[in-house]
């Protein structure tokens, strides 16, 4: 089996792991991670063979724990992901990104003639599809797809 290990485990932070095949670089876009992130090892992995799918991205992020926000964000784009927390190289916590039945205040809805979007409240979608992402926003019923989604992060 370490013939197959191709990025080094990490001490402490988190793994988010089984991340659909080229969602990495919209996971990293959730969380921030940009070229000004303070000094943070990341390791992104891209298409690697999984047991699950047929290959899937993993991204690790020493010394930090993902909060609810980041994981319900995550969940939109990655819904079967695995979020495990480490402490000491071991995993001590395993979450599954949940999917939640709506999306509040979240995202913004796309029309401007929408009423969450004049009237100081929150957005609020249905889910019409789990993968790829697509919502429709309760109040005038407009869809919004998954590039509008990752747009928004
Ligand atoms: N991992 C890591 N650093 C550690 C511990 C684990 O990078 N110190 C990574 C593993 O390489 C794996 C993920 O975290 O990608 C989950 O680890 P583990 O639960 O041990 O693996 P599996 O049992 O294969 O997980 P799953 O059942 O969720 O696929
Ligand atoms: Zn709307």
């Amino acid at each position: 089996m370490t013939r197959d290990i191709r990025v080094k485990k990490i001490k402490n932070g988190t793994v988010i792991d089984h991340i659909p095949s080229g969602q990495a670089l919209n996971v990293l876009k959730i969380l921030g991670i940009t070229k000004d992130y303070p000094k943070t090892t990341v390791t992104v992995a891209m298409n690697v063979p999984s047991r699950k799918a047929d290959f899937k991205d993993i991204v690790k992020v020493e010394g930090k724990e993902l909060d609810a926000e980041e994981l319900d964000k995550i969940a939109l784009i990655a819904s079967d992901a695995t979020i495990n927390i480490i402490r000491n190289y071991d995993v001590v916590e395993k979450k599954r990104a949940s999917f939640p039945d709506a999306i509040e205040g979240v995202l913004r809805c796309g029309n401007s003639n929408c009423i969450t979007n004049y009237e100081n409240m929150g957005s609020k979608f249905s889910i019409e599809n789990k993968t790829p992402i697509k919502l429709r926003c309760i109040y005038c019923e407009r869809s919004i797809t998954e590039d509008e989604v990752v747009r928004q992060f």
